[in-house]
């Protein structure tokens, strides 16, 4: 990667490296923007930027996935307006930066990534994250607060109003630990999976054109929940605070939509500490069982799933050694993830394979998703992937 750098701007200058993972998330699903729980792992996909400063003041993004190159005005980047393409993630970021205090000088940037975009693995959070790093040079900035900004650049200047979960974790991912978030306090705790087993992520190589416009849709109906159910307990805030039974008692007071958005997510939010408790026990069928709750309310109630989706959690299902199966992410396409015994990981990646390939003519790719390192500067050079 350094080698590419020198060959697009020159062999005088040392770029830095940073990394920023994508995500698989395993329980806690559109709870994040209503402020309840999360348990993602960060991936070993990850998004590198080598970078070092200009002597124009000129900021060069290169993107060596895409083979495309933008060129900014650094003194002038407050003024540049989305465009709806890739750029808007590093220059969403760099505009938030400004505005928090940290100027942003000019820099040629190179980027590559093995976070397969639209994927519903977190592309976006990777870039955003290692975009910030990459323009922060080596600057101190608080943890939380980078991907409070990255959350923000997204929800800002791309338009997405997204949830904290990506961005969170894309910074404080852990090797062999899943991250448990409460998106309301802003705080996590490390959640240490059972040995023996392991997670796959199939992607369906589809993405629906539904999936933004839908996000938005359910974002409302979320708040519309809240102000009905707040009608009735009015220290309601957000659907995080509603239980189960409470929402039972309230939902035919709900038009019946808002009131199946609300019944996934209150009931979402209990699986995802019911789930944490099982690992800790090590029930791996619970664990797994909790994932087909999961994905059935998403399906149903939710609905932010599709037949290529809920055809890899059926044919998963019906696989030697898998213990659960749910999409992953905001949905309409991506990825599922699967939890299953780790030696039955082989025959299982062949199995879906097949039988995707024969339902849908596509062949999916899938990925292991071994819990790897949150963002940082990447120290040793050979770490870095090579160019897909
Ligand atoms: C997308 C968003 C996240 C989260 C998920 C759904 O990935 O970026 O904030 O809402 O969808 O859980």
């Amino acid at each position: 990667m350094i080698g590419a750098f020198h060959e697009r701007f020159g062999p005088t200058q040392q770029p830095r490296v940073f990394r920023a993972p994508g995500r698989v998330n395993l329980i806690g699903e559109h709870t994040d923007y209503n402020l309840g729980f999360v348990l993602p792992v960060a991936l070993n996909l990850a998004t590198y930027i080598a970078a070092a400063p200009s002597a124009d003041g000129k900021l060069r993004i290169y993107s060596e996935d895409r083979r495309e190159q933008r060129e900014f005005d650094a003194s002038s980047l407050g003024s540049v307006e989305p465009t709806r393409q890739w750029t808007d993630y590093p220059v969403g970021v760099a505009q938030e930066l400004v505005r928090a205090g940290m100027p942003v000088e000019g820099a040629n940037l190179l980027i590559r990534s093995t976070v397969p975009d639209g994927s519903g693995l977190s592309s976006s959070a990777a870039l955003e994250v290692s975009s910030a790093l990459a323009l922060l040079a080596g600057r101190e900035f608080d943890p939380l607060e980078l991907a409070r900004l990255c959350q923000r650049a997204e929800r800002n200047f791309v338009g997405m109003p997204c949830g904290i979960m990506d961005q969170y974790i894309s910074v404080f991912g852990r090797a062999h630990s899943a991250v448990e978030i409460d998106c309301r306090s802003l705080g996590h705790r490390l959640v240490k999976l059972p040995d023996g087993i392991t997670f796959i992520a199939v992607n369906t190589m589809v993405k629906h054109a539904l999936s933004g416009s839908a996000y938005h849709d359910r974002v409302r109906e979320c708040a519309s929940a809240v102000e009905g159910i707040a009608a009735v307990y009015a220290n309601v805030k957000s659907l995080r605070d509603v239980s189960p039974e409470q929402f039972e008692g309230v939902a035919a007071r709900l038009p019946e939509v808002v009131a199946r958005r609300a019944r996934h997510v209150v009931t979402e939010d209990a699986r995802v500490n019911r789930f944490v408790e099982a690992s800790g026990q090590g029930d791996v069928a619970a664990m797994g069982k909790l994932m087909v709750e999961s994905h059935r309310s998403l399906q149903h109630d939710y609905e932010v799933s599709c037949v290529e989706l809920d055809f890899l959690v059926d044919a998963a299902l019906a696989i030697d050694g898998v213990y659960g199966s749910r999409m992953t992410g905001g949905g309409f396409g991506g990825c599922t993830v699967t939890l299953l015994r780790a030696g039955a990981a082989e025959a299982f990646r062949a199995r879906i394979a097949q039988a995707y390939h024969q339902q849908f003519g596509l062949t999916p790719r899938i990925y292991s998703c071994e819990p790897s390192e949150g963002a940082a500067e990447v120290k040793n050079y050979e770490t870095i992937p090579a160019l897909a």
